[in-house]
């Protein structure tokens, strides 16, 4: 029998990662006038986004989920949310088109703030400070002032994360994600390319089915459908205090949704059973991402699934393997055989990023793009060996040039990173490394389909 659960029963648990506030009688009244604020997202929404979910557990749909590590205050702009939208739905099209199924987009955005980290101090000569936890936490600058945790900010995250969500509403529903548009954007990158000779296939693939649509009168002046797009956003549910403060009871079912966005996620530091995070979404109706990297073993991922989708509903949990590309064929095939042992219903996603963290000779944490890689390969080959669907792909990503991770078309090395790395906290593929790995796993769903049609 589970207990009772409530939006604050995560507070008699224990809670890794989420530093103290100093001021407890501030951030008590933060949270209450957060309370008292309009959803983010709508309950509608998110059931929807779950069902799109329980179409990729299926294999009929595909995921892409990515964005920022974190999002910050300072960049902030326009410009920075269009860019990684662009960059998102071009990778959408490549992959709707080479799996012949529809692609669920969700953002890492409009709420992706607060972040653990693997130490909980940062040295700099004879000072420690606190370690920086995210813009909803505290501030980057290695500052005492500055990394003291500052329950105001709750109020920003607030703020910033609806102008976000109305700018993305407007370019996903508004005509920006016109197809036609997203055609022309990737045929720039293709012929800007040094690998470009090799996406030619699939890009001419889509040349020409556009072309026929448009021949059949199925083009976006007549059916406007075709300029609109569903994007969805989600970000680690971290901070609950604020997680807690916006979640609502929907009125038609009566049931608890978070609001702060529409799929949260669990990380990888903080999915302890018996803790805080786990507590806090189990109760919430919202689709639920695990982050599952080398430590969990089989048995806490079967209870761990047990708390979190006890009715083992479809699309709910989303299982999100981080493993490292050395790691990847060691762990993954355990945990997918203890799922299918049991009949659980899950949606197998691959974060190629958390896993192939390495510290470059200068200093810079970077990514080598031929790990981030080579991991989704072998997800997607022991996927096909055990017969499991392979749902799709969590990504950090930004849409700009930026100079995180190292290798891809480009040849990044280390010496490019200082040039423009501008993360607040993990490395994240620039736009032209983010679109190449989505032409590399057109590849594979490819060869997916084409080892389906001999069997
Ligand atoms: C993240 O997704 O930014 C993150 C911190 O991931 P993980 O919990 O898998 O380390
Ligand atoms: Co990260």
């Amino acid at each position: 029998m589970q207990q009772i659960w409530t939006p604050s029963t995560w507070r008699d648990r224990p809670m890794a990662q989420v530093p103290d506030f100093a001021d407890k009688e501030q951030l008590r009244l933060v949270e209450e006038r957060l309370a008292s604020y309009p959803p983010l997202v709508f309950a509608g929404e998110v059931r929807a986004l779950k069902a799109r979910l329980a179409s990729v557990a299926e294999g009929k749909a595909l995921l892409l989920q990515g964005g920022d590590c974190a999002e910050s205050f300072a960049e902030h702009g326009a410009d920075n949310i269009r860019d990684m939208f662009r960059v998102f739905l071009q990778m959408a099209v490549v992959l709707t088109f080479a799996a012949s199924r529809p692609v669920v987009k969700i953002g890492r955005i409009a709420g992706q703030f607060a972040k653990p980290r693997s130490t909980p101090m940062e040295k700099q000569g004879d000072i420690e400070l606190l370690s920086y936890h995210g813009d909803v936490i505290n501030g980057i600058e290695f500052t005492p002032e500055a990394r003291a945790p500052d329950p105001a900010r709750q109020e920003m995250v607030y703020r910033q994360s609806a102008a976000t969500l109305n700018l993305l509403r407007a370019f996903a529903q508004g005509g920006y994600a016109n197809l036609e548009n997203v055609h022309t954007w990737m045929l720039n990158f293709v012929e800007g390319s040094p690998e470009g000779q090799s996406y030619h296939v699939i890009a001419n693939r889509i040349t020409e089915t556009l072309a026929f649509m448009r021949a059949i009168n199925l083009d976006p002046e007549l059916h406007p459908e075709l300029s609109r797009t569903d994007f969805y956003t989600s970000h680690e549910a971290l901070l609950l205090g604020y997680e807690e403060a916006l979640t609502r009871v929907d009125s038609t079912s009566g049931d608890w949704y978070a609001t702060s966005g529409h799929m949260l996620w669990i990380g990888d530091r903080t999915r302890q059973p018996d803790h805080a995070h786990v507590e806090f979404c189990r109760g919430v109706k919202n689709p639920i991402g695990l982050k599952c990297g080398p430590s969990l073993e089989a048995d806490t991922l079967l209870r761990l699934t047990d708390i979190l989708n006890p009715a083992n509903e479809p699309g709910r949990l989303t299982l999100i393997a981080r493993f490292g590309y050395d790691q990847v064929g060691d762990k993954l095939p355990a945990l997918i055989r203890a799922i299918e042992r049991e009949g659980r219903q899950v949606v197998w996603s691959c974060d190629p990023m958390h896993g192939n963290t390495i510290k470059a000779g200068n200093g810079y944490k970077t990514r080598p793009f031929e790990r981030i890689s080579r991991e989704i390969k072998d997800f997607f080959a022991i996927h096909r060996a055990e017969g499991t669907i392979a749902g799709g792909v969590h990504i950090e990503m930004s849409g700009s040039d930026v100079t995180e991770c190292t290798g891809g078309a480009g040849g990044l090395t280390e010496i490019d990173l200082p040039n423009r790395y501008l993360t607040h906290c993990d490395p994240r593929l620039n736009a032209n490394q983010a679109l190449e790995l989505a032409f590399m796993i057109a590849g594979l769903l490819k060869n997916e389909a084409e080892h389906k049609s001999l069997r």
